[in-house]
């Protein structure tokens, strides 16, 4: 395996503390055979390597294809706060599941942490895991009865709840919640990687999986993989063109690490509900936790200032614009010195808020997706390592049904889709900086223009150099068009969540093939 270098792919041009820190491998050798196995997984992050784990301890054969580095995904951009107080509120979930299944959802979720700290122990991985505590603060914005309301649905859920005092400044009371976890994700996907390879379980990066059916996969270089199981674990299930993508809708979120003096802060959790005043439906939180860093100092890791994607000028504030905002709500709430770094990402956020894990619908029963885990994919990508590891071997599992992926949840339809078109009409605004044609040499280093070439959509970047990159801006999903995401450098869609690097490349399903060149002139120098 090779080191991590700069220039490696990740999905988006900010690399987040974890995939900087990390100085353990994270390649390993391309496929470049025919082969045939019981189970083939595709997506080398939390999900895909967990599902592999679960099966090889349980003696399956198994081959995992990742199309970038393992944690390339959104694990590589993660706050890896491990945790049953879910991103949704509990009083919430009962209305969407009832009581009973309610309490599953948060057993699952504890199940999920204890099994990692359980494999970290038995595979001696190097990762950091820590239990701390969590406190949960009622956003200003939010009913200030929210506090006694979730207190007692969590008392319910059979969660470990107290009632605490103030943890951020001016948000009253707050909730404690003792046993959440931490770690250092990418290190645990190593861990988890070595104990797969230890088990006979085989692992390619650099290979994109292009086709997929219940047969198995055929690569980009042209490789079959045969397999009786077939698990999609791409974050948004690359193989599911329509059905997932109606039930979840794809957000940005924005982190920031900065330097404390070690050891000056205890470690623990920190979220608030919510800013109900920027979005009633889904209200952007805040979350924060720290990490060991360096023989002086500790990372404050605070995350936040969420989007819907279509709605990037939400409160008129650009991509690039949102770590301001959160670097002022956490110089009011935390002390710390500079920011070292800066980094965001994408959450599918489910209709109901709970993830899709299980058969992958309108589908044959060997083929299985994990998706839609929200803010709590450490917990999610656990819970389908051992729920579809169920599934395959033939074993009764609780969840199956809570989180079976063909479920439509009635009552949280309505908000959902409020959210969803509301997003889709801001998106279909025409962009104002759309030009039917443009001077090459008007764009400037850095910068991004969409403009008519021959009845097609392109859009065209300039690089740091002054290379030009030209692509085709309409995605390869279902032909929605483009928008630029200058933070990031990539091209996003507003309509499922794809996302194309300024290159073409595809970095985020739904989509599953790159862009087309606009024309000959993919990257011309021209001064
Ligand atoms: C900023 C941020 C903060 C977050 N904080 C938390 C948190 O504190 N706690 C928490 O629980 N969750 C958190 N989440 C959510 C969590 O990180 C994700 O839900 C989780 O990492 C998703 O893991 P995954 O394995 O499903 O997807 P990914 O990690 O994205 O893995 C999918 C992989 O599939 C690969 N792939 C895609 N298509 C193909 C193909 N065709 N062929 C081969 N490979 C392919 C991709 O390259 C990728 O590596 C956060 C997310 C973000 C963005
Ligand atoms: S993600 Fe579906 S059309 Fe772009």
């Amino acid at each position: 395996m090779d080191e991590m270098k700069e220039g490696d792919i990740t999905s988006g041009t900010h690399l987040s503390y974890w995939a900087e820190s990390l100085t353990p491998p994270r390649a390993l050798p391309a496929l470049n055979q025919d082969m045939e196995t019981e189970v083939v997984i595709v997506g080398g992050g939390l999900a895909g390597l967990s599902v592999a784990y679960c099966l090889t301890q349980a003696g399956r054969k198994v081959v995992l294809v990742e199309d970038g580095l393992i944690g390339s995904g959104e694990t590589g951009r993660t706050t890896a706060h491990l945790v049953t107080v879910l991103d949704d509120r509990y009083y919430k979930l009962e209305k969407n599941f009832g009581v009973e299944k309610t309490k599953q959802i948060a057993l699952s979720h504890a199940a999920a942490i204890d099994f990692v700290e359980r494999t970290v122990k038995k595979e001696n991985i190097d990762c950091d895991f820590e239990r701390v505590d969590g406190y949960l603060s009622i956003h200003p914005s939010d009913e200030a009865a929210s506090l006694k309301k979730e207190h007692e649905a969590c008392s319910r859920a059979g969660i470990n709840v107290s009632e605490w005092d103030e943890v951020l400044k001016g948000y009253g009371r707050s909730l404690r919640f003792p046993g959440q976890a931490q770690f250092h994700p990418v290190k645990y996907l190593k861990g988890l990687c070595e104990a797969i390879l230890k088990k006979g379980g085989k692992i390619y990066t650099q290979t994109h999986a292009s086709e997929i059916s219940h047969e198995g996969i055929k690569t980009l270089s042209g490789h079959r993989i045969k397999a009786k199981h077939v698990v999609v674990a791409t974050n948004s299930p690359v193989n599911n063109k329509y059905a997932l993508h109606l039930k979840q809708y794809a957000y940005r979120t924005y982190v920031i690490g900065a330097l404390i003096k070690k050891d000056s802060l205890y470690k623990a959790l920190w979220w608030d509900t919510g800013d109900y005043k920027m979005n009633p439906e889904i209200p952007p939180y805040h979350y924060v936790r720290i990490s060991k860093y360096n023989d002086t100092h500790d990372l404050l890791i605070s995350g936040g200032e969420d989007h819907p994607i279509a709605d990037t000028s939400n409160n008129n504030i650009p991509e690039e614009g949102r770590y301001k905002a959160l670097e002022e709500w956490t110089r009011e709430h935390f002390h710390f010195e500079n920011i070292a770094y800066r980094w965001s990402g994408q959450v599918l956020e489910p209709m109901d808020g709970l993830a899709y894990i299980g058969r992958n619908p309108f589908d044959q029963d060997n083929v299985y997706i994990v998706t839609g885990d929200s803010g709590n994919g450490m917990t999610h990508c656990t819970i389908a390592g051992m729920l579809i590891t169920d599934l395959i071997i033939g074993k009764e599992n609780p969840w199956e049904e809570i989180y079976k992926p063909s479920r439509f949840t009635l009552k949280a339809s309505k908000p959902f889709f409020k959210e969803v078109f509301g997003a889709l009409l801001a998106s279909i605004k025409k962009d104002p900086d759309h030009k039917d044609h443009i001077q090459v040499s008007s764009v400037k280093k850095g910068q991004a223009k969409q403009f008519e070439l021959e009845g097609e959509t392109c859009g065209v970047y300039r690089d740091e150099e002054g290379f030009l990159h030209m692509v085709s801006s309409t995605c390869t999903h279902l032909g929605c068009k483009l928008k630029w995401n200058n933070d990031e450098k990539s091209w996003d869609c507003a309509c499922h969540g794809s996302r194309f690097s300024f290159e073409g490349k595809v970095i985020n399903g739904p989509a599953n093939k790159d862009l087309s060149a606009c024309s000959e002139l993919v990257k011309v120098k021209d001064h």
